[in-house]
């Protein structure tokens, strides 16, 4: 009988979008964790190319320079004793095709990018399965929002209304976000028809609904410094107090019996 061997060896993992505010909380937790090695920093400013990673973003020295050659950085990767984890972490313009590249080499995938069409999510995974490989996709790596996810599916067996609200700052490149997209499909899978129309209903601009389902609304503010700065959930029932968590950055605050539409009560701690 053979035995499976289960390696101990630090994960290898390369950081795309490396220079970015996701990417260099990211490599900041990969240099500190003694599971994994970080192989390769890809970012896209020309003055940074071939600086160390590390000293770019005031960590020391890191010994692993910058570069922008995708291909390169792959082929290297495959060639590793470890399968090499790729840590996508761009823009939704570029995702889909960094996902295909580093598939195409081997490499696992883990997508923190969100912007990712449901059609172009369905052709990568069919892509990986081919490939015999894994992959993730995780639209928040943030405890409170998971949790937040958690307390909406379990409170939603109890309320007939959501809306998905959510604040980001101007650089959000997608609308709704991952993360809002995420919630929305969970509550969707417990089969539950949220949202029935009370009155006939009229919607002049297209979206001003939100999105199916489980309404989502996203809107972004000028001078805010956050990566996000809240989502809110609520749900509710006519005739009966509106449950809202919400996310702040810190934590998710969850409460019964705030306003449906929130005026700043206090109690959820926002
Ligand atoms: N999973 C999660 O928990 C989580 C949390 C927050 C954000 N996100 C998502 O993660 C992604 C990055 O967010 P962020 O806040 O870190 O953004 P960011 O600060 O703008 O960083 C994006 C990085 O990607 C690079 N980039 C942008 N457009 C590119 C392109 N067309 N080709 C190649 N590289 C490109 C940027 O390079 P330059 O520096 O040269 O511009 C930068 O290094 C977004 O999709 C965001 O929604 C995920």
């Amino acid at each position: 009988m053979t035995t499976a061997s289960i390696t101990t060896a630090p994960i290898p993992v390369i950081v795309n979008g490396a220079t970015g505010k996701m990417g260099r909380e990211a490599i900041k937790a990969i240099a500190a964790a003694e599971d994994m090695v970080l192989i390769g920093a890809l970012a896209r400013n020309p003055a940074l190319l071939g600086q160390d990673i590390g000293e770019v973003l005031g960590y020391g020295a890191l010994e692993v320079p910058i570069t922008n050659d995708k291909e390169a950085l792959f082929a290297m990767g495959s060639q590793q004793p470890e399968v090499p984890v790729v840590l996508d972490l761009t823009h939704p313009a570029v995702i889909y095709e960094n996902v295909r590249a580093a598939i195409a080499y081997g490499i696992f995938p883990v997508i923190g990018t969100t912007g990712l069409s449901p059609d172009q999510l369905a052709e990568l995974d069919a892509f990986a399965q081919k490939s015999s490989l894994g992959g993730l996709v995780i639209p928040n790596f943030a405890i409170g929002m998971v949790l937040m996810q958690q307390a909406a599916i379990q409170a939603s067996r109890f309320y007939d209304h959501v809306e998905i609200i959510e604040l980001h700052h101007d650089q959000k490149a997608d609308a709704p976000s991952g993360t809002a997209i995420k919630t929305a499909q969970m509550l969707g899978e417990l089969g539950k028809t949220f949202n029935l129309p009370k009155v006939q209903e009229t919607e002049t601009l297209a979206g001003a609904r939100g999105g199916d389902g489980a309404r989502a609304f996203a809107s972004t503010a000028s001078g805010c410094r956050g990566w996000w700065l809240t989502s809110k959930l609520f749900l509710a029932n006519r005739g009966k107090p509106t449950a809202c968590a919400t996310t702040p950055r810190t934590g998710v605050a969850i409460c019964q019996g705030c306003c449906s539409v929130c005026a700043g009560c206090g109690k959820c701690g926002d």
